[in-house]
């Protein structure tokens, strides 16, 4: 096991759990809504089920589980010393669900007022956590690629989350801002800033852990997350007119960057010591697939205009990004983090008298496994309905069952551990 985890420090289970369960059924809302919506949803990124899909993804499913594997991550894998992490969760978790519930429901009716109070859940929600979370991540002593990579992502969320508000004003009130120019800033700060950051400093840390790699090489560690930071500087001055051709160029460098990564992530999988294929690995292989994927996709779009220019090639960009790199990554990551940690509880509550059940004991690897071609399934149909509308409803309904199976597996991992610990307990 790695020799930097320090488990003293770690949050009661409770705390990311309630974050972890929560979060499938935020897919599961987005395939119903596409399901019920149909293909005028994949139409174009600015329609108003197009919008709502994306933020019951990015604002639900995403932040969910990224907000809860920091409470646990930053602890136990950086020695950062997080304020009454229960309380924090006991506040922000149901504030971020009411939060996202009227977002979803503001971009679907355009009211203002429903605007402005998921505005107020968000900056209220997100504006504590990231106080909390960004004191212990600044006042660790430790030095690592991964604080780099966290602290730039902690940076990444409240750009994103205040240029979400500003737009979100924008569309309550008619104002001047160039709305559509600053959608792409902070859609930019949300994936590149925050989400793929995050990814990226976590990967550097469990990658190895977990599937038996070779470490990620000093340079690129800390290159990637500096690089992307600079270029999205770079972008968030763009709506200050510069031409086409900076746009695209500073659009396919982040992609390249990000694309490094994937490329350096598959390489380290390639040379794993352990050469079986658990679930994890085909999730994340996947999540990096598609990041390469998203920057050959760019690259086409921008080589071949009329197609580029077609409003289905930035859905296509959305949908890879969102669902191929990031739900599929989470996806994989939950069913390592949540049988570990069970384990981890149930042995130190076992002390020396008994042995837990094994990881595999609390989600049977041949679910996951099916639950991955299922998931997968989903993936490759969202992609084609971008081009072949009629497969949005099914594969809208795919995708629900794809996470609402996912959520049932993490609930069942969960009465394991309840039952076990149940019975120590009576035991003792
Ligand atoms: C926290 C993670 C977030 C991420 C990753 C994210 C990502 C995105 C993306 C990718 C888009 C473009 C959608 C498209 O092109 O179809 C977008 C648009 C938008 N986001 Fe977010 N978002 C996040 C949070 C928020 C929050 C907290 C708010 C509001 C408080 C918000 C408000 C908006 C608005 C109003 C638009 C549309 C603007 C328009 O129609 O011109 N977002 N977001």
């Amino acid at each position: 096991m790695h020799s930097n985890l320090s488990f003293e420090q770690a949050p009661p289970l409770s705390v990311p759990y309630r974050f972890f369960l929560t979060a499938p059924w935020f897919g599961v809302a987005a395939g119903l809504l596409l399901a019920f919506m149909g293909e005028d949803m994949l139409a174009s990124r600015w329609t108003p089920a197009a919008l709502a899909g994306t933020h019951l993804l990015v604002a639900g499913f995403m932040l969910q589980a990224m907000c809860g594997a920091l409470l646990q991550f930053v602890p136990v894998a950086t020695g950062g010393n997080i304020w009454q992490p229960g309380w924090v969760a006991a506040w922000v978790h149901p504030l971020l669900i009411i939060a996202v519930g009227l977002l979803v429901a503001a971009f679907l009716t355009q009211y203002p007022v429903l605007f402005m109070a998921a505005s107020l859940g968000f900056a209220v929600a997100l504006g504590f956590y990231a106080v909390v979370v960004g004191v212990a991540l600044w006042r660790t002593p430790a030095q690592s690629a991964t604080i780099v990579a966290l602290r730039i992502a902690l940076i990444g969320l409240v750009v994103t989350l205040g240029l979400g508000v500003t737009l979100s004003l924008g569309l309550a009130y008619q104002t001047d801002l160039p709305l559509l120019a600053l959608t792409d800033v902070h859609a930019a700060w949300g994936l590149g800033g925050w989400a793929l950051m995050l990814l990226a400093g976590v990967a550097y840390f469990v990658v190895p852990m977990f599937q038996l790699t070779p470490a990620y090489p000093g340079w690129l560690a800390r290159g990637v997350p500096l690089l992307l930071l600079a270029l999205l500087l770079v972008w968030s001055l763009l709506p200050f007119g510069y031409p086409d051709g900076v746009r695209q160029f500073v659009l396919l460098s982040g992609l390249g960057t990000a694309g490094l990564f994937a490329g350096m992530t598959l390489y380290l999988q390639g040379r794993r010591r352990r050469k079986v294929s658990d679930t994890n690995l085909l999730f994340f292989r996947t999540a990096m697939l598609s990041l390469v994927a998203l920057l050959f996709s760019a690259l086409l779009f921008v080589a071949l205009p009329d197609l580029g220019n077609d409003p289905r090639a930035p859905v296509w960009l959305g949908m890879l990004a969102v669902v191929g790199v990031f739900v599929t990554s989470i996806n994989g990551m939950l069913y390592k983090i949540v049988p570990f940690l069970n384990w981890l509880h149930l042995q130190r509550l076992c002390g020396l008298n008994s042995l837990p059940p094994t990881m595999n004991q609390m989600i049977p690897e041949r679910i996951m496994r099916r639950q991955f071609y299922l998931h997968l399934t989903a993936l490759a149909c969202l992609l084609v309905a971008v081009w072949l509308p009629i497969l949005a409803r099914p594969a809208g309904l795919i995708f629900a069952l794809a996470c609402a199976w996912l959520g049932v597996n993490l609930v069942s991992a969960l009465r394991v551990y309840l039952r076990f610990r149940n019975r120590i307990r009576a035991a003792a």
